[in-house]
């Protein structure tokens, strides 16, 4: 008898407790999901302390906001997106080639797989030893400072910079971009101007609008190709900025949009 009431009594401060350790849990808790070609298919939520040991890293990153170089802590995006792929096949693993960042307030960053994968980004929950603040619990940073080569492909860098990540979605660039990209494809310069356009542009730029409409929108930002300057819009060549204009034209000329 009295141990049952030792049991409830125990498992009545458990249930207590609860919501307090969950709650704490949380705050480091990313969703990943798959675009899938069927629709979205959620493959968890992950907390990333529990990702493993080699996941957990510190760089020194120039902050966006600050502009001050400080270090930052936390864990490899790609190991992230490794650790919830897993559940993935090969193939399908295959048409991912776009990861997009969700942040608290809408923010929405779409990034090139191959950035990812060939970069150190982090999922920092942490700035100078100190946990994040405003912009946290998890910020996305760019290896900006520690790779600078990076700083020269035209990607919009300071937008990638994400706070308050929730999610992450893995997806392939024909589905989202689908409706901006050329029906004819012969000329290579209009192929790398459709490229600048939709890593380069709409990066920042809208890219949730319907599929029928994208066309239009584009073409509305053509005008854009010399940009007021607003943070984070990068320097585009003068090659990348002929292959826009040679884009431009040939969108233009291009009645149906592809499917
Ligand atoms: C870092 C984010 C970012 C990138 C990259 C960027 N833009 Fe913008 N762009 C903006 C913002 C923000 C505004 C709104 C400025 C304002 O209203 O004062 C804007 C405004 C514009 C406008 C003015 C009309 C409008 O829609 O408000 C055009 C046109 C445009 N951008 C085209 C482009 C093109 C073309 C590219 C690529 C070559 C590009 N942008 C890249 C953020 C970006």
């Amino acid at each position: 008898m009295t141990q049952t009431l030792a049991l409830g009594l125990f498992f009545g401060m458990l249930l207590m407790h609860f919501p307090v350790s969950a709650q704490a849990l949380s705050t480091d808790s990313v969703k990943v999901v798959w675009q899938s070609p069927e629709g979205e298919k959620a493959l968890g939520d992950f907390h990333l302390a529990e990702l493993p040991a080699s996941a957990h890293k510190k760089s020194q990153e120039k902050d966006p906001v600050m502009g001050d170089v400080v270090s930052w802590e936390g864990y490899l995006l790609s190991s992230l997106v490794e650790k919830a792929w897993s559940q993935l096949s090969v193939d399908q693993r295959a048409t991912v080639d776009l990861i997009i960042l969700k942040g608290r307030d809408g923010a929405r960053a779409a990034i090139p797989r191959v950035i990812v994968d060939k970069n150190p980004m982090l999922l920092a929950v942490k700035r100078k030893g100190q946990e994040i603040g405003t912009r946290g619990p998890v910020y996305s940073v760019v290896p900006w400072t520690s790779q600078s080569k990076l700083k020269q492909e035209p990607l919009p860098w300071e937008h990638y910079f994400v706070a308050g990540v929730e999610q992450v979605e893995l997806t392939n660039s024909h589905s989202v971009y689908n409706g901006y990209f050329l029906t004819k494809r012969s000329d290579p310069r209009a192929v790398r101007g459709e490229r600048v356009f939709v890593q380069g542009c709409i990066g920042c730029h809208d890219s949730t609008i319907e599929t029928s409409k994208k066309r239009e929108h584009a073409l509305t930002l053509a005008k854009g190709i010399e940009h007021k300057p607003i943070v984070g819009v990068p320097h585009f060549s003068e090659a990348d900025q002929k292959a826009l204009q040679t884009y431009f034209k040939a969108l233009g000329t291009e009645v149906k949009p592809q499917n």
